[in-house]
């Protein structure tokens, strides 16, 4: 048996040590090869240039954050069976081997969920990631489901795959932060890494490193507020939705051959398998923008085109949701200019709860707190109840981005813009 590492360099974790055989066949394979095609940040490289990593190089870390996490517990004597270590590794860099082309417009116009695509496929006989888990024991695959799925027995090796510190965040929130140049965005992973344990069969963090680990939540405030929900990200990723729904629309009322991938027709026709869907990638999307450019429909070449050139739409910040009167006003106004408001009038509310214990205790439903571990009682204490900082985060749920988004030649247009913010003023 083959077992010889492995080093592979990376501007998050400087190296990545493989050793185990399995996972360098796995990251062989062609549904994993695939992701180095579809980016981790979808459209946020039309914002920041430099995001443009790919769900690869991100799988590669939540593995290799995995690793250091488990190879720390090894130093300070917890002992693993080497089936754990490895089937943590499996899950944790198969975790985004659903995904669809630009991370998630595809995904909400074709209303699936790549979480559940991510687990047919390393059930699905035929992939090559399944074929390789498989070799391992013949149960190896659903085990590695059931960890993806949450319901895998030993809760620790879900955590270090989907918790509050699991592998997946720590690795897309740093390299987020790196490859943008969001600096605030960034936070002392090697220490995150070292003040892990288990405890309980889950993942805690020593009190001692409570700065830390406040820092991290802090982090990813910022991230989604300078990144995930920036108003232009948002414009992009709308835009994206709109020139994908259009095509299906077309596809529905029958042009069939909307592109010259079947598989993406087959997609959009909403009459795919697996191997449809792993067909489909960043690339694939882009040169069907670019023979749509010249399309026949008027709407769906305009958009390919505002697409490719980075023409994207401008927003206005809504205070409030806009009554159905007003609502409808503002689309007459973007009608009377010339376009289809099903395509070129978009509300975005968008928000996320970033620390959910707190509010979820207050009901009597734990969320998936995050625990300090204090060394001199052996008390576990949930955050929000020591961390002041934490604590106003946590309840700060009401945070949402409600943004119209509409063509420059609306919001650019001195008095339509004047008719428009009548609509949309409080
Ligand atoms: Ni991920």
């Amino acid at each position: 048996m083959r077992e010889q590492e492995k080093v592979i360099k990376d501007p998050v974790h400087g190296y990545i040590y493989v050793h185990d055989p399995v996972i360098w066949d796995l990251l062989n394979t062609r549904e994993m090869q695939r992701l180095r095609r579809i980016r981790q940040l979808g459209t946020a490289y039309l914002t920041y240039p430099g995001g443009e990593h790919s769900r690869f190089a991100h799988s590669l870390g939540v593995y290799e954050v995995i690793r250091q996490v488990l190879s720390h517990f090894e130093r300070n004597g917890y002992r693993w069976p080497t089936e754990d270590r490895r089937l943590a590794y499996a899950a944790g860099l198969l975790h985004d081997i659903g995904h669809a082309p630009f991370s998630h417009a595809l995904e909400s116009v074709l209303n699936t969920r790549h979480e559940e695509w991510s687990e047919q496929i390393i059930r699905h006989p035929e992939t090559e990631v399944h074929q390789v888990l498989a070799r391992v024991a013949s149960d190896f695959p659903a085990q590695v489901g059931d960890v993806l799925g949450k319901r895998y027995p030993r809760r620790i090796i879900v955590s270090l795959v989907s918790s509050q510190l699991d592998g997946d965040r720590l690795d897309y929130l740093m390299r987020d932060a790196v490859m943008t140049g969001v600096d605030y965005g960034k936070f002392d992973l090697p220490r995150i890494v070292r003040i892990l344990l288990p405890k309980d069969d889950r993942l805690v963090a020593r009190q001692s490193g409570q700065h830390t680990v406040e820092a991290y939540l802090l982090a990813r405030y910022f991230m989604y507020w300078q990144v995930y929900f920036h108003p232009v990200c948002r414009a992009a990723e709308v835009l994206l939705k709109n020139l994908l729904a259009r095509a299906k629309a077309l596809v529905e009322d029958g042009a069939r051959e909307i592109s010259p991938f079947s598989a993406l027709n087959r997609l959009l026709a909403a009459d795919y398998g697996v191997a449809d869907y792993l067909g489909v990638d960043d690339s694939l999307l882009l040169a069907a923008m670019h023979g749509w450019r010249d399309h026949p429909d008027g709407v769906l070449a305009d958009l390919s085109r505002r697409f490719l050139d980075r023409h994207l739409p401008k927003y206005r910040e809504l205070g409030a949701p806009l009554s159905d009167e007003r609502l409808s006003a503002v689309k007459d106004l973007v009608r009377g200019a010339g376009f289809d408001p099903a395509y070129y009038c978009t509300i975005d509310e968008i928000g996320t709860v970033y620390y959910d214990y707190y509010l979820g205790a207050q009901k009597g439903v734990h969320g998936d707190g995050l625990f300090l571990w204090d060394e001199a009682s052996g008390a576990l204490t949930e955050m929000s109840q020591i961390s002041e900082p934490i604590r106003a985060m946590a309840q700060e749920t009401q945070r949402t981005a409600r943004r119209i988004f509409l063509p420059e030649e609306v919001t650019g247009n001195s008095q339509l813009s004047l008719q428009l913010d009548r609509w949309i003023r409080p």
